[in-house]
């Protein structure tokens, strides 16, 4: 890399970029040394898109690469049963080689670790519901402020088939950390059962405008946007203030069922309709861990969100108009998994049958195994099970801001989606698609990492973090509806899933962490076999019909 400078690399992406649009094809990523590694940096007139690589005749397949060395969504093209070894040339390569044709060989160099990978599309595991981020009061501040046309980029970056093709949302019911301040629809008047002051909110209005202008330029089809909520009006709980020990009082059950009534009502007079909501966001933040989190939250035990979900939420939402709306419970950790069901089943026998959807938050993940979820869909095997909030830089022991151009932070998430995905997850959103540079705003200064970083010096610019790649290797290629298909690894020198889509092509995400090159043959039931060479710290999506 060091041997082309900056101003020589914006070149050469300017260069593809004009070869691109002739041919209307696909925007290269600008990338910019950070410092922890690269970004990619699109501002009002430029920003990178990779138009669909599928190939559409049989006996051909498509590799799209990114990596810790630069590459970001490249492709490289190839045919079936070549025997012949496939080259993902790395970044520094691949700026050498611009205009060579790969070379093939089918001798293999030096002493490489080998794996072989059998891909079975007769055998089936579960669907795709599909992938997503939030759009939380931070996100709204942020994007409000950068031109528009640089708001444009971010959302079809995001969720236009170009971008990383997401087709979920989620949204907080009023306030969450990443806001201003906390807020509450109905805070005034207090002790108001009726809910007489259940207005839209000068902060909703910006919300809706901006996701309404997502929808428009991003062409997202069947966005499915899931609400949670933080905390009740504080005069609806037992401490009567957003943090703290809290329940909700007892009087207040039915009045906050019809609190998330009125806001899907509100959302769907503004044009956006509600797919799901949850129980409410982090239940145990209000009965557990009051002295650690210092933002809003409302404490439920299983028990008495049994009692609330199965003798108040459960009915009245069946029994309304929004009958079909999806009811995900928890919203909280892994390692509440399956206790917290198992408690709330033997308080309300039936509470689960109202549930449709297990909703996880990934951050402990790597303390507690996936065996849990394991027992939860053993006991719950026809409920959606989605991760519904991953950030990174929460931990005590790591850097509570963002790491500009973080591969190591990317591949945290490479890491997480596969292990969650061979576990029967439907899906997967993600927390703040756009932050500062100190990793907020967040009105108690909880700041964290996020795939997009806005540049809020002038606000011209923002950077794609290797997370919003790692991310896309996924959520990009594996739309709604996909189904998880058996792949079989004869070591661990790589990770891999494989899904079979709708459009019947067969996608493959294969992820070297290792520090060395990986030969991988990956051998199809249907078609036969491939010979990769890919680069050290690096992840791959296969893609063939
Ligand atoms: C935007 O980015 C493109 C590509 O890097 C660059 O050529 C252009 O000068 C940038 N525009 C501004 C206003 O910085
Ligand atoms: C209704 O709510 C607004 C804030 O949204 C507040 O300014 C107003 O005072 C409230 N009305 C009453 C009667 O409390
Ligand atoms: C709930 O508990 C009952 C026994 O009280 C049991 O029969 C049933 O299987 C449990 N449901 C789930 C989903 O575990
Ligand atoms: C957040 O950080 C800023 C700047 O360091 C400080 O002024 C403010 O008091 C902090 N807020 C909280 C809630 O800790
Ligand atoms: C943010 O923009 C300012 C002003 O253009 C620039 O000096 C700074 O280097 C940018 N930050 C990054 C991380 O590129």
């Amino acid at each position: 890399m060091e041997q082309f400078s900056f101003k020589e690399r914006i070149i050469f992406a300017l260069v593809l970029c004009f070869v691109a649009t002739v041919s209307g094809q696909s925007f290269p990523c600008v990338l910019r040394e950070t410092k922890y590694g690269s970004v990619c940096v699109c501002n009002a007139t430029y920003c990178d898109y990779l138009e669909d690589p599928t190939p559409v005749d049989d006996h051909k397949f498509v590799v799209v690469s990114s990596s810790k060395a630069g590459l970001r969504f490249d492709t490289t093209h190839g045919l079936f049963n070549l025997f012949k070894k496939h080259f993902i040339f790395d970044y520094d390569m691949r700026v050498s080689q611009a205009q060579k044709q790969p070379e093939f060989s089918s001798d293999r160099v030096n002493d490489k670790r080998y794996v072989h990978l059998e891909i079975n599309r007769e055998k089936h595991f579960q669907k795709i519901t599909g992938f997503g981020g939030s759009h939380t009061g931070a996100v709204t501040y942020l994007t409000d402020q950068l031109p528009p046309t640089l708001q444009d980029h971010l959302y079809e970056s995001f969720y236009a088939e170009r971008g990383i093709g997401f087709n979920l949302m989620r949204i907080p019911l009023g306030g969450c950390d990443f806001d201003l301040s906390p807020w509450a629809y109905n805070e005034y008047p207090e002790n108001d059962a009726e809910l007489t002051n259940f207005t839209i909110d000068a902060r909703d209005e910006l919300r809706v405008a901006q996701i309404r202008r997502l929808i428009e330029v991003s062409k997202v089809k069947n966005l499915r946007i899931k609400g949670a909520a933080w905390s009740s009006p504080r005069w609806m709980k037992s401490n009567n203030a957003w943090t703290g020990f809290s329940h909700l009082k007892k009087e207040y059950y039915q009045t906050w069922v019809n609190y998330h009534i009125k806001w899907i009502e509100m959302m769907e007079e503004q044009g956006l309709p509600i797919w799901a909501i949850s129980t409410g966001n982090e239940p145990m933040n209000g009965v557990f861990f009051m002295f650690f989190v210092r933002f809003m939250s409302l404490g439920w035990t299983p028990k008495n969100q049994a009692i609330w979900l199965n003798d108040y939420l459960g009915p009245t939402i069946r029994n309304s108009k929004y009958k079909d709306l999806v009811l995900f419970g928890n919203d909280d950790q892994r390692y509440t998994y399956p206790y917290w069901f198992k408690m709330m089943n033997s308080t309300r026998e039936n509470s689960l049958d109202y549930l449709d959807g297990l909703a996880v938050h990934w951050y402990w993940d790597e303390m507690v195994g996936p065996s849990l979820m394991d027992d939860a869909l053993k006991m719950m095997p026809d409920k959606i099970l989605l991760t519904t909030e991953s950030c990174i830089g929460d931990k005590p022991w790591q850097k509570a801001a963002p790491l500009l151009g973080s591969w190591y932070r990317g591949e945290k998430y490479a890491r997480a989606y596969l292990q969650d995905l061979q576990h029967g997850f439907n899906g997967w959103i993600d927390w703040n698609i756009i932050l500062d540079e100190a990793g907020g705003p967040n009105y108690v200064n909880n700041t964290v990492d996020a795939p997009v970083i806005a540049n809020t010096t002038d606000f011209q610019e923002f950077y794609k973090q290797p997370m919003f790649y790692t991310i896309g290797h996924f959520s990009k290629f594996i739309p709604e509806g996909s189904i998880r298909i058996e792949s079989k690894r004869s070591n661990v020198n790589v990770d891999e899933i494989a899904f079979l889509r709708p459009d019947g092509t067969v996608c493959v995400v294969i992820f070297n962490s290792g520090k060395a090159n990986v030969e991988v043959s990956v051998v199809d039931s249907e078609h036969g076999s491939i010979v990769l060479d890919l680069p050290a710290k690096s992840i791959h999506t296969l893609l063939y019909t």
